[in-house]
């Protein structure tokens, strides 16, 4: 048998693609299951959009682009920093890859190896250690609790530093949370990175999706010395609900920015040519369509959340962004309900699938044991539903 190596041998797979797998099989075994493990939009991509991949499509724009993306992308996602944020980029500092997820494993091949330490705080988005890993480097974990809105405090910061970080990774809206860090967190974090001359990656995907007053920070621009060491993060797949279009992006340092562009041409060359259009479409077309699709996400927040309180055992945060409830489950540990009694958070989504047919990934899949995720990004009906199967079965 072929030996699998070091690396790979090392790498588990999505623990919410694979909860999504486990849902798909038991609908197919003709169960009513509702998945809620989905970290996409449910609306469609927006006409225009998949209008402008038409037209890439008749107008031939079906061939190789430069391997870090087309001029005329990079060039508009350069000027959307500029106007959004006031954030200076040139093209060259920009690199669009085949999702955020990509871009990430880039800027970490880029600049991590072994003996080198990323600070990871958690509860963090499930690919973060494994690509750290697949570098060599080490992930260095910061526990956040519910009770501290599931923020990292500068102090935690500053203790998990030692002299082999290199980079912190930073995840504001955060997945599994919805945390947002208030500006004034951001900064101070800003001006521990400059004293200890550390890089970060500011994962800033969710940056449309944020409810009420809150609002979500481009790193980057908080500081003068942000730019030389900031890797920043976006991309179109959860704003313009584009999951499957696959285009992220990176906007760092040219000479780093360089170094992801020969990764990528070695590894992928460039991202779908069709899909570079599209997204270029989708960021200087119309954005009226956004509102609506925000306000029914934070009016989801508001039921989801609401319900999961009502449940005895259960303790809800209320995110500030993306669009995941995450709950501690701990006070139904040890509860005489189907499928239990059960003690850990595996254990509670296992007998949530299989007795209440609701499809959540358990917390320690986000390095936070006691926990579990809903994706609100369902129906309000399907929603509802759900609150109901969950409240149904732990009433035991
Ligand atoms: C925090 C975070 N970063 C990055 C990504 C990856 O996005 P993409 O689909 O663009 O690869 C996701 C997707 O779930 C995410 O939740």
């Amino acid at each position: 048998m072929l030996g699998i190596s070091k690396m790979a041998a090392g790498v588990e797979p999505s623990a919410t693609l694979a909860a999504a797998a486990r849902a798909r099989q038991l609908k197919a075994e003709g169960k009513d299951v509702l998945d809620f493990s989905v970290g996409e939009p449910d609306f469609p991509t927006p006409p225009f959009i998949c209008d402008a991949g038409k037209q890439a499509i008749d107008q031939g724009k079906t061939r190789y682009t430069p391997a870090s993306g087309t001029i005329e992308l990079r060039k508009t996602i350069a000027a959307w920093y500029q106007a959004e944020y006031g954030l200076a980029v040139t093209p060259e500092q920009v690199i669009v890859s085949g999702g955020a997820k990509q871009s990430i494993h880039n800027t970490l091949a880029a600049l991590v190896g072994p003996g080198d330490e990323v600070i990871i705080p958690t509860p963090y988005w499930v690919s973060y250690g494994d690509l750290v890993k697949m570098t060599g480097a080490t992930p260095v974990l910061v526990h956040t609790t519910l009770d501290a809105g599931f923020r990292m405090t500068t102090h935690q910061l500053e203790a998990a530093i030692t002299p082999r970080t290199k980079l912190l990774l930073l995840n504001s809206p955060s997945n599994p949370t919805g945390a947002v860090y208030p500006r004034s967190t951001l900064e101070a974090f800003a001006e521990v990175v400059i004293k200890h001359n550390i890089g970060v990656i500011s994962d800033e995907i969710y940056e449309k999706l944020v409810y009420g007053d809150a609002k979500a920070t481009c790193f980057a621009t908080l500081a003068p010395g942000l730019p030389e060491r900031t890797i920043t993060i976006s991309g179109v797949s959860k704003t313009y609900a584009m999951t499957g279009w696959r285009i992220g992006w990176a906007i760092g340092p040219k000479h780093v920015v360089a170094a992801m562009g020969n990764i990528q041409s070695q590894e992928t060359s460039n991202p779908s040519s069709i899909s570079q259009e599209a997204a270029r479409i989708a960021l200087t077309g119309d954005q009226t369509f956004l509102g609506p699709m925000i306000k029914e996400f934070e009016a989801r927040r508001d039921l989801v959340c609401a319900g999961l309180n009502k449940i005895p055992g259960i303790r809800c945060f209320v995110p500030d962004g993306a669009f995941y409830a995450f709950f501690d489950v701990t006070g139904t540990f040890g509860k005489t309900v189907a499928g239990g009694p059960f003690h850990t958070d595996t254990d509670f989504c296992k007998a949530a699938l299989d007795h209440a047919l609701v499809c959540l990934v358990q917390g320690s899949a986000f390095g936070a044991p006691g926990h579990a995720r809903l994706s609100f990004a369902a129906s309000r009906a399907q929603l509802e539903e759900g609150l109901r199967r969950l409240s149904h079965w732990l009433a035991g």
